[in-house]
């Protein structure tokens, strides 16, 4: 596994772009059906949270503008960012808990079909996330969120060697933990607690003390299922069921998962939930509306899930009819760094956050098409059994020949590209028009990532070292480019 003191800086790969007639010939830009809808091409915009939404979860003008500048590229399909099923305050991430979110929505489909002159697909990503608790200070957690029991009273006497501790008042123990040290804390706290005051409270999927919890099984294909029935009110030609990274869902599917209630420990058990929560959406958008999932090829954390457990959880979900199958790697928050006090653990810190979104500081296999290799094995296997449910991959992506021969050796259906994109929204149009030395070319050093571990509004740094006194330019409140610079195709092609 990659770690930082063997990491070496990759070069970009070289681009040896085509003519417009080569790439009229590739494979990245023939069409492909999935269910009823046909995408134009096989280019892809994966899910990304730009951090645009109101407070409430409703769409604004940034969040619309953020599409446009993709649709305006005419990719295949763009996948609208991770959207809360729930109706719970959750900042400004998109939410479609409530039919007040789909005017908004409706509105989003509009300006996507307009901007790509009706080319570009628009799925929306569901996901559902438990709660996940900012790091407190030290004061603040033993005088507010410790439950002090006996237990506490019985080890502090033992750590002290002083018996008085077991009878000992709640604000005095309170008070003595929250002046002592790490030792003292490790031999008082349990793992949990230590982990809550070391890095904030996380909800987990295997609390079956927590009511909510247990109910998920009832819950979540409510749910999803009322979710995906708006999605297809709005107007999406399809929706993606967020089951990767650090989620609810990816969390079931875990071999974490020791749920002991018959949706945890074998495979059989941890996959029942994501398959009822398919087929109550399956239920409310009927069997031709586009409905897919996002998936981890490898979780990527110890005692986590492998390629083997993911193979087997694609032929499940092929065989329960959803439309296409998206593979994304790591991104958990066992492995995560501690955040700093006030901020939330983020998951992709640690190793697995590096096999989702890897950087140009990598080890041998360097980042480019990293991830390629678990959405062949999975394509495999389930071509193997006579599905033909469409694969796609991202990680690393960023050249017309990596996708062209992605696509040859039949390792992928459709081929994404999240921060290639994100850099320059256009380029899968440059690459079209033959123009593909004109592409600003994505750097892979994580500065938009880090936006968003942040919880700002998303941006690329290339964005502001071009055009600063472009007419109209808006911006955040760092001073920073909220889009992409103005390109346009020169006779004939698009505009962006
Ligand atoms: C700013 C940012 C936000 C992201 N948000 C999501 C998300 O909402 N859902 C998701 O499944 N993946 C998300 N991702 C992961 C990307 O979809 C993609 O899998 C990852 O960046 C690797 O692809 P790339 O190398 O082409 O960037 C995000 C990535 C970035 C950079
Ligand atoms: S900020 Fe960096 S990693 Fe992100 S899209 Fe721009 S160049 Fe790529």
């Amino acid at each position: 596994m990659w770690h930082p003191s063997s990491a070496k800086r990759h070069p970009l790969p070289n681009a040896l772009w085509p003519t417009a007639e080569e790439a009229a010939r590739g494979r990245w830009f023939k069409p492909i059906r999935i269910a009823r809808t046909t995408l134009a091409q096989r280019t892809w915009v994966p899910a990304m949270v730009p951090w645009r939404a109101t407070e409430d979860g409703l769409v604004t003008d940034d969040v619309i503008a953020w599409y446009e500048r993709f649709a305006r590229g005419q990719p295949g399909a763009i996948v609208v960012e991770a959207t809360g099923i729930r109706d719970v305050a959750s900042g400004p991430l998109l939410r479609i808990g409530d039919d007040r979110f789909v005017p908004g929505l409706a509105r989003l489909v509009e300006a996507v079909a307009r901007a790509s002159d009706g080319k570009t697909r628009l799925f929306i990503q569901l996901i559902d996330f438990l709660a996940v608790k900012r790091r407190p200070t030290k004061a603040k957690y033993f005088e507010r969120f410790l439950k002090v029991e006996d237990r506490h009273r019985e080890a502090l006497a033992e750590a002290t060697g002083e018996s008085k501790w077991k009878r000992a008042a709640e604000p005095e123990v309170r008070a003595f933990l929250a002046a002592a040290d790490d030792a003292l804390h490790e031999d008082v706290l349990d793992e949990r607690e230590l982990e809550s005051l070391r890095f904030g409270a996380r909800e987990r999927v295997t609390d079956l003390d927590l009511e909510h919890v247990r109910e998920l099984p009832q819950t979540l294909p409510i749910q999803f299922a009322a979710a995906a029935a708006r999605a297809k009110v709005a107007g999406f030609d399809g929706v993606e069921l967020h089951y990767a990274h650090a989620y609810t869902m990816a969390s079931l599917l875990s071999r974490l998962n020791t749920r002991t209630d018959g949706f945890g420990g074998v495979r059989e058990n941890r996959v029942k939930i994501p398959l009822a929560v398919m087929r109550a959406v399956r239920h409310a958008v009927g069997n031709d509306y586009p409905v897919g999932v996002r998936f981890l090829g490898d979780e990527v954390i110890e005692g986590g899930n492998r390629i083997e457990d993911a193979t087997w959880f694609a032929l499940e979900f092929a065989r329960a009819g959803f439309d296409f199958l998206s593979i994304s790697k790591g991104g958990r928050f066992e492995d995560a760094k501690q955040p700093a006090v006030g901020a939330a653990v983020y998951p992709y810190t640690g190793p697995s956050g590096y096999e989702c979104m890897p950087t140009v500081l990598s080890d041998e296999k360097g980042p480019f098409g990293r991830n390629v290799v678990l959405a062949a094995g999975i394509r495999r296997a389930v071509r193997d059994k006579g599905y033909d449910t469409p694969v796609v991959t991202a990680g690393g992506i960023c050249t017309f020949e990596q996708a062209e021969q992605i696509l040859a050796r039949g390792d992928a259906d459709i081929v994404a590209a999240a921060r290639q994109s994100l850099a320059d929204p256009d380029w899968f149009m440059k690459i079209r028009l033959g123009l593909g030395a004109q592409v600003r070319r994505c750097e892979f050093t994580n500065y938009c990532e880090g936006l968003d571990q942040m919880h700002k509004q998303v941006t690329c740094k290339l964005w502001d070292r071009v055009d600063r006194d472009e007419a109209g330019i808006t911006k955040s409140s760092d001073g920073r480019r909220l889009v992409a610079p103005k390109w346009t195709a020169p006779e004939g092609g698009a505009a962006g």
